[in-house]
């Protein structure tokens, strides 16, 4: 019986639980009266939590440090007025497509997308340049080229040149600790706000090589809780070796994986080798093969688990077993280890009970008796068996020539070492153990855009509807690259032209596999539903400043252009769908939800998702547009403050609303 508990809870520690739970970068160590150590809160970064302006706090304590951090933290929580304005012009489906193509510095985008994408990721991969001291400079959202690099450090000689030493910056960047410090605070604020975006079973993978991966680590941590840590795993992308300066042949990078809290791996396929050892076959027609049931390797005796040892008793004449001594079961047995020692069995003795269908014994060459279970190919949830993935990745498909080659496949004479495409198999790996059918994956660092391939190829291969998101910095090409003389003046130019590309030859891949199935058959119908949910379009979005202008004139100073800003808050040069993505996102309205466009009484209005949101831009709008709307009952409606012909249509709109669709919701901008 449970005693009663003579005292009331420990409150502290109760709420430093909860604390803890909702901010694990705030638990630290620290030393208790009698020498030991406890958990305790970190009441400085608690603070900066929760404000946006700067705390100082000197305490020592046991964490990540380094000079810049409560910067970092700072920017992560302040907010910006941007928006995100579409592109139809460098989009593929535009109208249809559930994926995104997200253009601009990545810490706006993780901050725009943070109401309507909270807890919604499933699976994160990211592969942020290396620090390798040339891949990266840091200026707070920016990775700086070279160039802007030589004119900040403002060398310039007598005739206004920049001199730059190369050596010299590489030594200094790579050898100054203000090297990692800087890569650690691009990186904070990013997984802090990232980390918000994952669904609580989501999970984040991290590529990483040696230069800063007891960093990210110790970052991951912070960010993810030490609880979160799911595995440090080698990649090997050259198994040859590099013929690097360094102390040996580099052969892997890593990625660092961490859950937000409960993630499940699926695991992989099994292989073909592995199917293979399931070689008996029941009456059913069901594969399967024999398990010994004494559990070998660690905790295996006895001694370690009394209650999993206790005899089985067998029948001799067919090796059926019982957990009762009958007179046809007749001989027990033991779980004993080849050394004579005790050994103990895997299962409780409850469950033998249940499943002791699929146990026999069968008499070893010394005539004693063990005993097995059967381990069916066929699962009942999961279809065909899978197996773990291994702590270490090895193998042809994830190789970095594999990742250039395929670029180079789709978009010939891009250089592989500028911009370091990953190996589409990594990705798929990755997507097959992390992802569901239905699952948003995003990339923030997407570069090639190797995760949206994957994605739409996994789709392709198991007629999954996989979303992807991907962000990406329009980082000039190099002048003198092949890539920029083929005309693709940005990393995103290349981004975008490979997700267009892939997904024409993987269309083309499914519909040369539809044409070799036979007609009828269910391969034919499997294949015409994956071509037909195949989602290869993509909506380019570009971060750019508000749409809406900040007037902050006093009345003496106002212009005549001024003056028409104050009746009307809009920018100029921004279009209704500029303003229908600004709406969606203070809405937090999926980004990715289909849009029409029809005209009622002579206005423009987008419907989205059908009618979860009517929207119209338009000026003029008249009594008799607002009630052909109303009529549609839409989820929201959103016009411009400045849109109705008269005073008399904005006082009057709620009524009408009211009247004939009483549960929209409406809103002016
Ligand atoms: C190592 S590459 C990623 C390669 C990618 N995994 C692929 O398969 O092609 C890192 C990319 O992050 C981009 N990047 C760096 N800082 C960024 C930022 N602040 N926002 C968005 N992208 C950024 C760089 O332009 C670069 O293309």
């Amino acid at each position: 019986m449970d005693k009663l508990k003579l005292h009331t809870p420990d409150f502290a520690e109760a709420n430093a639980a909860k604390l803890a739970d909702l901010f694990p970068s705030c638990v630290t160590e620290t030393q208790a009266a009698d020498g030991s150590i406890k958990r305790a809160i970190d009441f400085d970064l608690l603070r900066q939590e929760l404000s946006s302006d700067l705390v100082e706090g000197p305490q020592e304590r046991y964490r990540l440090d380094w000079p810049g951090k409560r910067e970092a933290l700072a920017l992560a929580n302040a907010p910006v007025a941007k928006t995100l304005r579409p592109c139809k012009e460098e989009s593929v489906d535009f109208e249809t497509t559930r994926n995104l193509y997200i253009e601009g510095d990545n810490l706006d985008a993780l901050k725009l997308l943070q109401e309507t994408y909270l807890n919604q990721v499933k699976m994160i991969y990211i592969d942020p340049p290396y620090n390798t001291g040339k891949d990266f400079i840091y200026d707070d959202n920016f990775s700086m080229s070279r160039e802007e690099y030589e004119e900040r450090a403002g060398e310039v000689d007598e005739t206004g040149n920049a001199m730059f030493d190369e050596e010299k910056w590489q030594q200094n960047s790579s050898a100054s600790g203000r090297f990692h410090s800087e890569w650690l605070s691009m990186l904070y604020p990013r997984l802090k706000l990232s980390k918000n975006l994952l669904k609580g079973d989501g999970v984040i993978f991290i590529s990483v090589d040696d230069n800063e991966v007891a960093n990210l680590k110790r970052l991951c941590d912070e960010v993810f809780g030490g609880g979160g840590f799911l595995g440090l795993v080698p990649v090997v992308n050259n198994a040859k070796g590099r013929n690097d300066k360094g102390f040996q042949a580099q052969t892997h990078e890593y990625m660092v994986v961490y859950q937000k809290s409960d993630f499940t791996s699926r695991g992989v396929a099994m292989s073909d080798e592995k199917k293979s050892e399931y070689d008996c076959v029941d009456e059913d027609g069901n594969k399967f093969q024999w398990r010994d049931l004494r559990k070998r390797g660690g905790a295996d005796t006895r001694r370690e688990r009394p209650n999993l040892y206790y005899p089985i008793y067998v029948n001799p004449e067919n090796g059926s077993v019982s957990l009762r001594s009958t007179i046809e079961h007749s001989v027990a047995t033991y779980p004993v280890k080849s050394d004579g020692e005790d050994g103990r069995w895997r299962w409780k003795k409850e469950t033998a009970e249940d499943r002791i269908d699929l146990l026999l014994a069968r008499q070893k060459r010394d005539s004693s008796w063990g005993v097995s279970y059967k381990v069916f190919l066929g699962d009942d949830f999961l279809g065909e068996r899978r197996e773990k993935t291994k702590s270490a990745w090895v193998g042809k498909e994830f190789s970095t020539d594999s990742g250039t080659k395929t670029l180079n496949s789709l978009i010939p004479k891009v250089d592989g070492k500028q911009f370091t495409p990953k190996p589409v198999g990594q990705l798929l790996r990755i997507c097959e153990i992390a992802t569901d059918e239905s699952d948003l994956i995003l990339d923030f660092f997407s570069g090639t855009a190797t995760t949206a391939h994957a994605v739409m190829q996994m789709n392709a291969e198991d007629g999954g509807n996989r979303r992807h998101i991907l962000v990406q910095l329009p980082e000039p090409c190099d002048p003198k690259s092949q890539a920029f003389k083929s005309g693709y003046q940005s990393i995103t130019d290349i981004g975008k032209e490979r997700v267009r590309r892939a997904g024409v030859a993987i269309r083309k891949d499914l519909e040369a596999k539809l044409a070799k199935a036979k007609p009828g058959s269910d391969d034919h119908g499997a294949i015409e539903r994956r071509l037909d949910s195949l989602d290869t379009g993509f909506r380019v979005l570009k971060i750019d400043s508000s749409n809406m202008a900040e007037v902050y004139y006093q009345p003496d100073q106002l212009t005549q252009d001024a003056l028409a800003l104050q009746v009307d808050n809009v920018k100029k040069g921004r279009k209704p769908e500029d303003l229908l993505f600004q709406v969606l996102l203070n809405w937090g309205v999926d980004l990715g939800l289909p849009i029409t466009e029809e005209t009622i009484e002579g206005k423009k209005v987008f419907f989205v998702d059908d009618n979860a949101l009517a929207a119209c831009f338009d000026t003029g709008l008249t009594e008799g547009f607002c009630k052909a709307l109303a009529k549609r009952e839409p989820l929201r409606a959103v016009f411009r403050d400045a849109g109705y012909a008269s005073d008399a249509t904005k006082i009057n709109i709620e009524q009408i609303f009211k009247t004939l669709s009483p549960h929209t919701e409406l809103k002016t901008l």
